[in-house]
């Protein structure tokens, strides 16, 4: 019986898609369970790029099959078009896909009012979402109303609660200026959806549970970060879901006592996209330079995303809320030919210096930089610790020294044969 956790350490971006596919060579069963279609996991294989939004990043690899958990929100149109994507890539998904019937569905006007509020909000309150409706869509499930994936069995029921959440969120959509779409258009939209989306659907936490009764090996994909989490996260700038490690025994329907261990992934930098604090980050040509080498624009949105230096406190932080067994430390190739690099390793604020990651005051809180090594040599080459340049080696284990959590994994490259393994999290 083996489930191991792999969840992003910092905002999301870390390269979880990569590792997930690394990992889902010695895996059964890859299950998503929280977040939506906000996610966008980048996959790559030789000259191929897949970005999955939705479905497990295991689904490349024919020897898995891939969940969606009941954690997650799921916009049914985005399903159905990345299962026509990947199906179009010769790799197929019947049989080999599961939708929990317990998740969530993301209605048409969600993404709307999701968008509306953003172009109204003000300066400093917006949230910089990816408008990909996430929010509405959980404020319903916490309202205890809106559908779940299992309503589209039933047409008849399905139009009482679609009507039930238009309803509720009308008064907020023509406040907006927006105009409330027509029921019987939302109906006539789902109908379709729903006849290639049942076949998948099941209870599975069931089927989770079985698998690990035959000893069979789960992989729980996290999706977003640490620091975008609900309750753990630079709250108000995060998103709706509970993206650490817990979140995966919640979503999944999964007992914390089945977690055999849990892998943080951290960029050897750090990335936001969207707003709210950052303090690590840089502007002018080092950060400029960050975003170019290290491909740093979302794969959802396209935004470019804001790069900084690793903060150490925040990555003692993920550590702690995650109780992170190992690091797979990603995009350490990036950091080369750096004209100087720099690490958070403290924090000064209003009451003294802490190694801490000071959350809550974050507007006044000055990270404490220190310099560290440079290394000129390209890295996507390395397969082995040994094969790194002293600096890039001196990095990865400051790291481990910093947070007191071994590195088990460190990529040099967006390919998944770029890879160094130190610890197979299922050995
Ligand atoms: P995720 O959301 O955590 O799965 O990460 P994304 O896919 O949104 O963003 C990570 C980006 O970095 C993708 O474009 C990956 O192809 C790329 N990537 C992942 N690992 C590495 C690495 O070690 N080196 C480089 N250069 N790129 C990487
Ligand atoms: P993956 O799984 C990076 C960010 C958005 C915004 C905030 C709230 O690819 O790492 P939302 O649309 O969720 O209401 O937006 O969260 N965000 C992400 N940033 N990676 C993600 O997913 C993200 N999912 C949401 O940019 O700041
Ligand atoms: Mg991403």
């Amino acid at each position: 019986m083996t489930a191991i956790v792999i969840v992003g350490a910092q905002w999301g971006d870390e390269g979880k898609g990569k590792v997930v596919d690394l990992y889902t060579e010695s895996a059964d069963l890859v299950v998503r369970y929280a977040g939506g279609p906000n996610a966008g996991h980048t996959l790559v294989v030789g000259n191929e790029k897949l970005i999955v939004r939705l479905i497990p990043s295991g689904i490349l690899r024919s020897n898995a099959r891939c969940v969606m958990a009941q954690g997650m929100v799921v916009d049914p149109g985005v399903l159905v078009s990345e299962i026509d994507a990947v199906e179009a890539r010769g790799c197929s998904t019947e049989g080999r896909l599961f939708v929990s019937d317990r998740a969530h569905l993301i209605l048409p006007f969600h993404p709307l009012i999701d968008t509306l509020r953003e172009a109204a909000a003000a300066d400093g309150v917006r949230l910089g979402t990816t408008k990909r409706g996430i929010g509405p869509c959980y404020e319903d499930k916490a309202s205890r109303r809106g559908a779940r994936l299992g309503d589209l069995r039933d047409m008849k029921r399905l139009a009482a609660l679609v009507a039930r959440s238009l309803e509720a969120w009308t008064p907020t959509l023509r406040a907006l200026g927006g105009e409330p779409p027509a029921l019987d258009a939302i109906l006539d939209e789902l109908a379709p959806l729903a006849k290639r989306i049942t076949p998948m659907l099941a209870d599975t936490s069931q089927l989770i549970d079985g698998a690990l009764r035959r000893g069979e090996r789960v992989l729980l994909e996290g999706a977003q970060g640490t620091l975008l989490d609900i309750d753990h996260g630079t709250f108000p700038f995060v998103t709706s879901s509970s993206a650490i490690a817990g979140g995966a025994c919640v979503g999944a329907g999964v007992g914390p006592t089945r977690i055999r261990r849990v892998l943080g992934l951290a960029k050897a930098y750090c990335t936001r996209v969207g707003e709210g604090p950052f303090p690590t980050e840089l502007g002018g040509p080092l950060g400029e330079r960050l975003r170019t080498v290290g491909g740093e624009f979302g794969s959802v949105t396209g935004r470019p995303r804001r790069t900084g230096w690793l903060d150490l406190p925040a990555l003692r932080y993920a550590a702690r809320v995650n109780g992170l067994d190992g690091i797979a430390l990603t995009k350490l190739d990036v950091l080369t030919g750096m004209p100087e690099l720099k690490v958070c390793v403290a924090y000064d604020t209003p009451s003294g210096r802490t190694r801490e990651f000071p959350i809550d005051e974050l507007a006044t809180a000055k990270p404490v930089l220190e310099p560290v090594a440079e290394w000129s040599e390209p890295l996507d080459a390395a397969r082995s610790m040994s094969e790194l340049p002293a600096a890039a080696r001196q990095y990865v284990e400051m790291v481990e020294k910093e947070t007191g959590v071994p590195v088990d994994v460190v990529s040099v490259g967006a390919d998944r044969d770029a890879t160094i393994v130190r610890r197979n999290a299922f050995a």
